[in-house]
């Protein structure tokens, strides 16, 4: 089925609130991340297969949880203003937890395999891992280019904000960091410096610290975290 890009769409962007942005490029990078890995592990050793199987649990776990924040938070929203269209995208993060359940029992398939067994359906989840990011890639383009115009017609930037806020206040601390982990890394260095800038502003010294610490040092190479620090105006 051709899928339209929207391009026309794409060009409005504009200095309206990013509520996908970060978060998507975060995913996009991990998704994409994991399935090379997927591709050349080998999965004849068990130690290099687990690390995988967990590192990809892990994902999953937040992957699923970014799905309730937009249900909750955006597509009620959305609704709430009458917007359409939100039927189209509850039915595509349905799809996504169907797709999660089938994943989980492949792996669990693998977990329960014989050395010999586990490259052959370690295929299988490569290929089907790569299909569920396939469908997620479109999905999140569509929230980007369609669904986005629609909130920025129906929100000030600073209603986007309470949305946002809402998500990011009901994340336990160990969820909020693993997303900053995956964001840190995925988005370039002016909207690092805006992300992170924002939270040593408004958060806890602590929280703060220790974001610098655990998810942006070890996630950036030596030349990106120079570049944050410096925008952050971090004392080394
Ligand atoms: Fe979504």
């Amino acid at each position: 089925m051709p899928h339209s890009l929207h391009l026309t769409k794409i060009t409005d962007l504009n200095d309206r609130h990013d509520i996908y942005g970060p978060i998507h490029k975060g995913l996009r990078k991990a998704q994409c991340d994991l399935l090379a890995r997927l591709g050349n592990v080998d999965f004849g050793d068990a130690r290099a297969t687990a690390d995988l199987l967990s590192d990809m649990r892990a994902l999953l776990v937040l992957a699923a949880a970014h799905l309730e924040h937009e249900d909750r938070h955006i597509h009620d929203a959305l609704r709430t203003r009458g917007a359409a269209s939100v039927d189209r995208l509850d039915h595509q993060h349905d799809d996504h937890r169907a797709t999660f359940a089938e994943l989980e029992t492949l792996l669990a398939s693998i977990e329960a395999a014989s050395a010999e067994e586990r490259p052959g359906l370690g295929r299988r989840l490569y290929l089907a891992f790569g299909t569920y990011v396939a469908h997620d890639l479109e999905h999140m383009h569509e929230e980007e280019t369609v669904a986005a115009p629609q909130l920025w017609s129906l929100f000030s930037d600073a209603e986007m904000m309470a949305i946002e806020n809402r998500i990011v206040g009901s994340l336990p601390p160990e969820k909020a960091m693993a997303f900053m982990r995956l964001m840190i890394p995925a988005i370039n260095p002016a909207e690092r410096a805006a992300l992170l800038g924002g939270m040593k502003q408004q958060a806890p010294r602590e929280a703060f610290d220790a974001v610098i610490e655990f998810a942006a040092r070890p996630n950036l190479s030596a030349a990106e975290f120079a570049d944050l620090a410096r925008r952050l105006d971090l004392v080394a």
